[in-house]
């Protein structure tokens, strides 16, 4: 029996809550966040998860469980890891160290999350969700033979959007590192990437070519939404941030020099009925569609009933309607690969090995972001094999992330 602490009490670690229910031998041990951890543990101990508690500091935390999860805000994270890893460093044994996407706000400080991570010898697996998602891998799997008679996929169509985030820091991109592109852009880009990835090969084995990327501030710049934002604390006149992504990236397969290309647009002005996830994948002779918003549940509700609805979001992330035809998607958890992270990830620490993905992927798919922003800003195509552009993507840090977002958008 494992027992996982999680730094964070909030949105993510509440989704991460959900998916351990259906995970067997690990207990929700402890809890360590300034916001959210009485209720949340009071949620996992109602929920038979174990005994929760909740720890002062991360260092108390890490000396009570076998894996730690960071679970915190974008901005939080060095300073967290650097506090594990002075625990470990102090005798705190750990099993696993799981870092929620994105690994870091810019290339520099994934290098420094990457080496303290490195530094304790603990494994780790960085959680990208969509890659588990199980429509993708099984999708993978029943297409496998297919795959490997006629050549692997060449096109990847990947896109998550929604209205925007629930909290204020998303929404600044100091805080968080920049709009839509760096909160969402990297589930598009690295689930673009697995879904080209060859059949049995490693999660990097693609070598990336080159990135192409536009960004744009449509909707939430514009009134009445850019008070509705001031209003939570953000202002957009003065420190914008991207709410539209389309990003062109184009791989390489090192063996057989084939070229394949991911297109990854992200958006938060999606006035829909909530999130939506659509992934399309593109082979010689196959395909494949996913698009979460397609469920098997449908609800009508009338203008009359509206006012007794308690809570959307239990519907649907993002949920941006209570009244009409609505949608819900009856295990979220499961559609979005959240329970199939912790089965991968949670077997490999008990093995003493990295999950699927670990912080080295990570830092892979913040470079891929970087550089994202860079084609953006400097209006041109990136070109990844160029020794000197990814020197100087080591220590770029976006206009956008500076809080200079009026000089691009
Ligand atoms: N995989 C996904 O689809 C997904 C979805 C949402 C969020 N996330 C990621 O999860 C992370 C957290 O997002 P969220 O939506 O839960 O945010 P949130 O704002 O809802 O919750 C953040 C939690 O972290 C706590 N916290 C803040 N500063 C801290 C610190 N210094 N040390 C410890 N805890 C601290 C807060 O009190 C709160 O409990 C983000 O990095 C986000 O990108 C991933």
């Amino acid at each position: 029996m494992l027992k996982i602490g999680m730094i964070g009490a909030g949105f993510v670690a509440g989704f991460h809550e959900r998916a351990l229910r259906s995970v067997r031998d690990a207990e929700l041990a402890g809890l360590c966040a300034p916001k959210g951890t009485e209720a949340l543990a009071e949620l996992a101990r109602q929920n038979r998860l174990g005994e929760t508690n909740v720890y002062k500091s991360v260092a108390d935390l890490a000396n009570a469980v076998d894996v730690l999860c960071i679970f915190a805000p974008n901005f939080a994270r060095l300073e967290i890891m650097a506090d594990i890893a002075r625990a470990v460093e102090k005798g705190a044994e750990l099993k696993g160290l799981i870092i929620e996407k994105p690994l870091a706000r810019n290339v520099k400080g994934a290098t420094e999350l990457v080496r303290l991570a490195r530094q304790t010898n603990v494994p780790t697996a960085y959680f990208e969700n969509q890659i588990h998602m199980p429509a993708i891998v099984q999708a993978r799997a029943q297409l496998a033979q297919v795959e490997k008679a006629m050549g692997p996929a060449h096109l990847a169509r990947s896109a998550e959007e929604h209205g925007g985030p629930h909290e204020p820091w998303f929404w600044d991109p100091t805080t968080q590192g920049g709009g839509v592109c760096c909160d969402m852009g990297c589930h598009s880009i690295a689930c673009g990437m697995f879904m080209l990835t060859p059949s049995g090969k490693p999660m990097d084995y693609l070598r990336p070519v080159s990135v192409n990327a536009t960004m744009a501030l449509l909707k939430w710049g514009k009134e009445p939404w850019a008070s509705q934002l001031k209003a939570r604390g953000v202002d957009y006149a003065a420190t914008p941030a991207e709410d539209y992504s389309s990003v062109t990236l184009e791989l390489e397969d090192p063996q057989t020099h084939q070229r394949s290309i991911v297109q990854a647009i992200n958006s938060w002005m999606y006035d829909a009925p909530g999130l939506r996830l659509l992934m399309e994948t593109f082979g010689p002779g196959y395909s494949y569609t996913v698009n979460s918003l397609q469920s098997p549940t449908g609800m009508f509700i009338s203008d009359a009933a509206a006012a007794a609805v308690l809570d959307t979001e239990l519907a649907l992330e993002k949920s941006q309607a209570s009244r009409g035809s609505l949608i819900l998607q009856p295990n979220e958890i499961d559609l979005y690969g959240y329970i199939a992270e912790w089965l991968d990830a949670l077997p490999a620490f008990e093995a003493g090995r990295d999950g699927a993905l670990n912080v080295e992927y990570g830092k892979l798919i913040t470079e891929l972001i970087m550089a994202a922003y860079m084609s953006h800003e400097q209006r041109k195509v990136i070109d990844l094999t160029d020794p000197t552009v990814r020197a100087e993507l080591e220590s770029y840090v976006p206009l956008i992330q500076q809080g200079k977002g009026n000089e691009v958008l």
